[in-house]
């Protein structure tokens, strides 16, 4: 296989509850591409920040010890792993704690700065190419990204999907802390979410996940061949 020739770059972004994790992890593993959340790389930061008694209400302390925590990706599509100072945290990053605290820590631009390093640098060592998640990849960490996606989806959808995800979750609850996430993702300062101009939107409301799957798998597949 010649790996330059069939390298690809893929940035999907988009707000929480769209279907960007399970679409971006199922159009890799179609596609032999890795695939990279860079939520969690923001999720393990700000569960470290907890962990460690950092006041996630001050930008300056959160700034002084951003460079602190060493984040792992295991970018393994079927099998995505997280660590941080070699602690696996890819079941603690999920909890409602580090939710409702990592819109905060991901707004600081210490943070982001680093993370976007990595992202970078974790991108460009993929020899066959990547699927990369999250709110900024098409704006800024990869604008020369080969494709680029945008997902959307109702409120309301967004809510079902991510309070079917958790056992005994309140619909109304949910849907209000996920406006509250987005509104603050959408509204910071350093690299908002935001959909790059030479991104393409889909709507995945009235969509299933394979119907989201395979309309992606489509247009990476036609920008490989016309590399
Ligand atoms: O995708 P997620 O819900 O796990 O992301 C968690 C948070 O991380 C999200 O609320 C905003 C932040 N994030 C970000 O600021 N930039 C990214 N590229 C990805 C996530």
């Amino acid at each position: 296989m010649s790996d330059t020739v069939d390298s690809v770059i893929v940035a999907i972004d988009g707000p929480a509850g769209t279907g960007k994790s399970s679409t971006s992890k199922a159009v890799a593993a179609a596609l032999g591409l890795r695939y990279l959340d860079t939520g969690a790389q923001y999720r393990a930061i700000t569960w470290w920040m907890l962990h460690n008694g950092v006041d996630i209400a001050d930008p300056a302390a959160i700034a002084t010890v951003a460079e602190k925590p060493s984040v792992v990706s295991g970018t393994d599509p079927a099998a995505p792993t997280i660590s941080v100072d070699g602690v696996d945290a890819t079941g603690p990053i999920r909890t409602p704690e580090v939710s409702a605290a990592v819109s905060a820590v991901s707004a600081v631009p210490e943070v982001r700065t680093r993370i976007t390093a990595l992202q970078r640098s974790i991108a460009t060592g993929a020899p066959t190419g990547i699927v990369v998640e999250g709110r900024d990849i098409g704006t800024t960490v990869l604008p020369d990204a080969d494709v680029k996606i945008f997902l959307t989806a109702s409120a309301e959808a967004r809510a079902a999907r991510r309070a079917g995800e958790t056992a005994g979750a309140d619909l109304a609850a949910t849907k209000a802390a996920l406006i509250k996430r987005d509104a603050a993702d959408s509204g910071r300062k350093t690299s908002p979410l935001a959909k790059a101009d030479d991104a393409i939107e889909v709507d995945t409301t009235e969509l299933t996940l394979a119907q989201v799957i395979e309309r992606v798998v489509a247009l990476v597949e036609e920008r490989r061949a016309a590399k």
